[in-house]
């Protein structure tokens, strides 16, 4: 929520922010902005409300000086409407400072007050601007700024990354964390700020992720880190391990398509070394210990949106293959209800950025609660991880688009490696039922990529689907996680209300709904490894069909049982119960992107949304 990008090295700052602005674009589009510091020593600064393209024109049309120091800024609105005015950068020490900031400071109003007593004058609605006048006038005291953060940032509440410039310290960059992430760049005479990696990747593949209440100052030739006391605090260098090429679109219509493409690559890479045999041995869960693994009494998995759908079918083989009890939390709701949580809960988080506020307050509750936590995570140097006592990355590579997809496969795949390490350590498979697991999961890449075959059926339906005005998806067992997951990708990519039930509970309301021509897609579970579930959701069909819906079923090869019912049957190859989701997934994200695309729709940028949800 909000991109961040700093920079100071060489005279092409100019190109360095729009670059990193550009792969950060995701991150919110209601606005961008940037401030460079020229070779004369003067502060420039260009924004424009909305998407980054606008921006763009107004350089074209108004070019700025360029220089060797700068700030750019792509905003998800949360203070003040997505306008040129509330866009950042924003300006303090009487235009002589420019900051940009991702979070909210919750404080900014008392804050506000004070400094209108003071005589002081606003241009925005944000809460920001607060920030950038209370620094000036820091600044002004103390003649540095580093030193004037240090002052700023103990006055202010809530979640922030801020960064600034002053045009009497060229060649400087300071920012400070605290809750929301900023991850510096290492380059040879130049050096990056970004709120990931992304923002940097094309210059250099070496990175810092800054730790929370620190901040940092770069130059072109140092960086220091301290906490906001002013110590000097370690930091630990990283490789990024992918490089600039694998965030563009290399020719795909959108990312999102790129990505949907991607996903049997996610989840072979999610797989890669941590099946030995036909065991699992995931290394990264030595940093918990078996002993403290065999200990577990209980786990709860948080997350939000698609991550806790990813949690939900996680439930089913956790407790499958371990038999330990699991809850899936969505993380908003979780601390704010006195969750009882003990030494031996082991709390999961899972979260594509690793960033997401509203889970990483939840872990933290969790941690300070006395549980242990574990998290599930696509993004290197990501907070959520550093407050974990253990990580398993999942490697889908950055994901772009707003909507998550080839996140989620190898979201589920994470939760099944670490389900299937769990059952090993405390022997709750047998070697056969854990390699019968392994061989399962070696094959879904391949039956992903057959699923993807599916493409122009489904995008021939969502062709003729584009006038319709509410979609339900429907499943059981964890065909339910997947009925909730289509809904959503309809309801963000194509705004189309849309509704996922569990099949089951359709007699106990939600039938009301069903009305002649009503379109209803069936996730359906196999005949052959669900053959106790498998009649009673034909039996689901039949009812809806005899009040006059329409039946799209995803079903497996061979399943003519539904063909009588189904107006349209999309079919996944065979595959054992608990990994039909990663399968029958596939089908419903295409849909909801052909169905936006033929409204003509932003598959990428869906309106409101931002890709990494940093406020809570
Ligand atoms: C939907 C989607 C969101 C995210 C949710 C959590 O397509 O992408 O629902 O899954 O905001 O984000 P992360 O995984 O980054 O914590």
């Amino acid at each position: 929520m909000c991109g961040i990008v700093g920079y100071v090295g060489d005279n092409k700052s100019v190109q360095v922010l729009m670059g990193g602005l550009r792969r950060l674009e995701y991150r919110g589009y209601d606005s961008a902005g940037i401030a460079i510091i020229d070779a004369g020593g003067a502060l420039n600064t260009a924004k424009k409300a909305g998407k980054l393209g606008a921006l763009a024109a107004e350089l074209e049309a108004n070019p700025i000086n360029n220089g060797n120091t700068g700030i750019g800024h792509t905003r998800w609105a949360t203070h003040g409407g997505p306008n040129d005015s509330n866009a950042h950068p924003h300006l303090g020490d009487n235009g002589k400072l420019a900051l940009i900031h991702n979070g909210i400071i919750e404080n900014f109003s008392v804050l506000k007050d004070e400094l209108l007593a003071e005589g002081f004058s606003f241009e925005s609605e944000t809460d920001t601007e607060v920030a950038a006048i209370l620094l000036g006038r820091e600044y002004q005291r103390v003649g540095d700024l580093a030193e004037a953060f240090r002052a700023v940032v103990s006055r202010l509440d809530g979640a922030f990354t801020l960064l600034a410039v002053h045009q009497d310290q060229p060649g400087i960059v300071v920012g400070a964390r605290r809750n929301s992430p900023l991850v510096i760049g290492l380059g040879e005479g130049e050096n990056f700020l970004g709120s990931d990696v992304a923002a940097f990747v094309e210059y250099t593949r070496r990175a810092v992720a800054i730790g929370q209440d620190q901040i940092v100052t770069i130059t072109p030739d140092l960086v220091t880190v301290t906490d906001f006391d002013g110590h000097p605090v370690e930091t630990e260098e990283f490789d990024i391990a992918w490089d600039a090429s694998a965030s563009d679109k290399g020719g795909w219509s959108s990312f999102m398509a790129k990505e949907v493409s991607e996903q049997p690559d996610a989840v072979a890479n999610t797989l890669r070394g941590r099946i030995a045999g036909t065991t699992v041995v995931v290394p990264e869960l030595a940093a918990f210990g078996d002993d403290a693994l065999r200990d577990i009494r209980r786990i709860v998995i948080v997350a939000c949106g698609t991550a806790s759908y990813a949690g939900q079918v996680g439930k089913y083989a956790i407790e499958k293959w371990t038999r330990i009890p699991v809850d899936v939390e969505l993380s908003h709701e979780f601390r704010y209800r006195d969750p009882v949580l003990t030494a031996d809960t082991l709390v999961i988080s899972i979260s594509q950025s690793g960033e997401t506020m509203d889970t990483l307050m939840a872990v933290k509750y969790a941690r300070e609660a006395g549980a242990r936590a574990i998290s599930i995570c696509n993004t290197q140097g990501a907070t959520i991880p550093r407050e974990s006592d253990a990580v398993i990355y999942t490697h889908a590579g950055p994901e772009v688009a707003v909507a998550s997809t080839k996140a989620f496969v190898a979201q589920i795949t994470a939760l099944y490696l670490f389900a299937l390490h769990l059952a090993r350590v405390r022997g709750s498979l047998s070697e056969a039922e854990q390699a019968e697991q392994v061989a399962e999961l070696q094959g879904i890449p391949e039956k992903i990529a057959t699923t993807l075959l599916q493409e122009p059926t489904v995008r021939e339906l969502a062709n003729w689907m584009s006038d319709t005005r509410a979609v339900l998806f429907l499943g059981r067992h964890v065909g339910f996680p997947i009925a909730l997951e289509g809904a959503l990708k309809l309801k963000e990519l194509a705004y189309i209300h849309a509704e996922g039930f569990a099949a089951g509970e359709l007699k106990h309301g939600p039938i009301a709904l069903i009305e002649p021509g009503q379109p209803v897609f069936v996730v359906v579970p196999s005949p052959r490894g669900s053959a106790h579930l498998h009649p009673k959701v034909v039996s689901n069909i039949q009812e809806i069909r005899a009040r006059g819906a329409r039946i799209i079923a995803i079903a497996e090869e061979g399943d003519v049982a539904v063909l009588p019912f189904a107006d349209t049957v999309i079919r996944i190859p065979l595959a054992a119960p608990l990994f039909e989701p990663l399968l029958a997934v596939v089908p419903l994200q295409i849909f909801a992107m052909a169905l936006a695309t033929a409204k003509g729709l932003d598959v990428d940028q869906p309106r409101n949304l931002a890709k990494s949800v940093t406020v809570e």
